[in-house]
């Protein structure tokens, strides 16, 4: 798929993204790839059609996961456990794998590790998994961990984070409750130096080949590194701080979560249906709940923990607007204000809402206007009730509350006007192989598969400017391990014209 374009065309750097490799650290994420639409499979069988019970909305309050500070140098030990919890108030209480200090304080989402910049984290993490496999089918035809003797197989990712790859939760270095191992595995222990900017990071579990049944069974949490002397002043911060991790799953009546386990290609995937899109939109671990907040400006750091639905926020006041000051990769040079914020799966956001002028007594919604999958619109991934998220009620409090303000310009802030010369330039292709159906197989870059041996080797502290180009029917969010990267542009092309080497298919 590589383009044999005259190298003698200058590649404009608008359409790449630079990054720079300086002893592990830097950058900023600040936005995906622009890619082509198709719809293509969600639903893989009249089976695998299921609707949720009806759920009310608005009558859980939302749950902030448990807090753990990680950086007075001691190391925590989180287990990964089998729990129920009740994730709505007339939902049977759903089967989960979940992180926690221990079997009884697990929950869902994972507890929230709070690191400091510069200071270095070590955390364990245990299987305490003793299910003989996954509650939700594996396919066993997919290349995954595949333990010789049974078990759950996990293996944590700490995504956005900058550290030596033997802590990054690499795909074969899954473990078992029973003590198989995969081939990359060398450690429960993962050791995070935390050098990267105060930003918003998430944990979650990373198996190869079940990496999609794990999260969407609850391996997930929060990760969130603070630098106090780089922070601006004023940001609302205790309880007016609260995360947000937004995510959509289906249920069956008894409250089990419902997974299509029907593969699109039945003869080369019995399993496998790519792309779970839900009809309830879960926050913090309820349906659709409600939050009650004063008059006064709260910050909320948002996760889009999804497996595959985009979300485009909104809220229902017209007065409102998410003025955002961060991103993946830490602080925004200066505020954006905005109307509505698009997310893909995976992408934080750190926004600031200013309720100080709402009645009190009044309720804003937090809506969701994307469509699924995203940009397109196929009507059955896109039940009404996927565009609702959550509520706010502005209740008073007594007495004169906190003063916040919006920052008028970050210094903390990534630096972003790089210098765009670099050392170098590189193109990867997103493919896939199709079985006779038109179904997918693989996922190819530049027409390698995960076993291939490694092709790239940029060296550390140079600045490089890769071109990302997807050739997938579907939007696909796309991050880089052990390093953050800035987008300089994004744009469509032309895959047939880019694939017959013509020149013009990029404009
Ligand atoms: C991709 O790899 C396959 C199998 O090795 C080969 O047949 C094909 O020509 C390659 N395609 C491109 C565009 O390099
Ligand atoms: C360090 O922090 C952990 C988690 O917050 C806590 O459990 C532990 O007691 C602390 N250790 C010391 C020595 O303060
Ligand atoms: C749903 O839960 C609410 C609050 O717990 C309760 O008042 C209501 O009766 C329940 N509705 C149904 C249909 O079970
Ligand atoms: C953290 O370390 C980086 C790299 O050494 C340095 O640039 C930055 O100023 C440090 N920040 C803090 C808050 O210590
Ligand atoms: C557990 O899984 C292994 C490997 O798939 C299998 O050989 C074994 O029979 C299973 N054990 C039970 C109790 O199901
Ligand atoms: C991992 O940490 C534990 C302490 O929780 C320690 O006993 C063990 O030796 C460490 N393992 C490795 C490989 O460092
Ligand atoms: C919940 O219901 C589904 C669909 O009927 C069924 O497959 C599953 O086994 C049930 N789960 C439990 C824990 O009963
Ligand atoms: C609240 O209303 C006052 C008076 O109209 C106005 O000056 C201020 O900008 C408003 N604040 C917000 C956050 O909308
Ligand atoms: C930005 O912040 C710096 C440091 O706090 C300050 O010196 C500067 O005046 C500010 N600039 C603007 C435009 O507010
Ligand atoms: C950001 O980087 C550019 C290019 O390297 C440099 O010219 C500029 O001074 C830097 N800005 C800050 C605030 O460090
Ligand atoms: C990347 O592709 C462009 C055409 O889009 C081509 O001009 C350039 O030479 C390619 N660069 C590399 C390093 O392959
Ligand atoms: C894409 O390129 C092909 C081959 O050059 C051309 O036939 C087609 O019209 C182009 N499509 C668009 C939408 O420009």
């Amino acid at each position: 798929m590589r383009s044999r374009c005259s190298s003698s065309r200058k590649l404009d750097v608008a359409h790449g993204f630079g990054f720079t490799v300086k002893n592990g650290l830097f950058a900023a994420v600040l936005g995906s790839l622009l890619l082509l639409g198709r719809a293509d499979h969600y639903q893989c069988a009249a089976s695998d059609l299921v609707y949720s019970p009806t759920l009310t909305p608005f009558i859980d309050a939302l749950p902030i996961p448990p807090v753990i500070d990680i950086w007075n140098g001691s190391q925590i030990v989180l287990g990964a456990y089998k729990i129920t919890q009740v994730l709505h108030s007339n939902l049977s209480a759903t089967t989960l794998y979940a992180y926690g200090v221990s079997e009884a304080t697990a929950t869902y989402p994972g507890p929230t590790l709070e690191a400091k910049r510069n200071t270095t984290s070590y955390v364990r993490f245990d299987n305490c998994i003793t299910d003989n496999e996954t509650f939700l089918v594996t396919d066993r035809t997919l290349a995954w961990a595949n333990p010789p003797n049974g078990g759950v197989p996990i293996v944590t990712h700490l995504h956005g984070g900058q550290f030596q790859s033997d802590s990054d939760g690499h795909p074969d270095g899954w473990y078992t409750n029973g003590g198989d191992h995969g081939s990359t595995f060398t450690s429960e222990n993962h050791t995070y130096p935390n050098y990267q900017p105060a930003a918003l990071l998430f944990y979650h579990d990373h198996t190869v080949g079940i990496t999609r049944i794990t999260v969407a069974s609850g391996l997930t949490g929060l990760y969130i590194i603070r630098s106090p002397s780089e922070e601006p002043a004023n940001l609302p911060t205790g309880s007016n701080e609260i995360p947000l991790i937004i995510l959509d799953k289906t249920f069956w009546a008894n409250g089990s979560i419902a997974f299509p386990d029907t593969g699109d290609s039945p003869d080369n995937h019995p399993n496998w249906c790519p792309g779970y899109y839900g009809d309830t939109i879960l926050v913090n671990g309820k349906v659709w709940p409600y939050l009650e907040v004063f008059p006064e400006m709260y910050r909320f750091r948002i996760l889009n923990g999804a497996n595959a639905r985009f979300y485009t926020l909104t809220l229902s006041n017209d007065t409102l607007e998410f003025i955002q000051i961060g991103t993946d990769g830490g602080f925004l040079p200066d505020p954006l204000y905005l109307s509505e914020i698009t997310l893909a799966p995976a992408y934080r956001a750190d926004v600031l809402i200013d309720f100080t002028n709402m009645t009190v007594g009044s309720v804003v919604y937090m809506n969701n206007s994307a469509l699924a999958p995203f940009p397109d619109n196929t009507a059955i991934l896109n039940p009404s009730t996927v565009n609702s998220v959550r509520e706010f009620r502005i209740i008073a409090r007594n007495g004169s509350g906190p003063r916040y303000s919006v920052p008028s310009n970050m210094t903390a802030a990534t630096n972003t006007t790089y210098d765009l010369t670099t050392d170098g330039y590189r193109n990867f292709t997103f493919d896939e192989t199709l079985d006779a159906d038109g179904n997918r197989i693989k996922i190819l870059l530049n027409n390698a598969t995960w076993t291939d041996t490694v092709t790239e080797t940029p060296t550390l502290g140079t600045l490089e400017i890769w071109d990302l180009i997807n050739f997938l029917p579907d939007a696909h969010p796309i991050h880089i391990h052990l390093i953050n990267f800035l987008v300089v542009y994004q744009q469509s092309f032309n895959a047939t014209a880019y694939t017959a080497n013509e020149c013009s298919a990029v404009p």
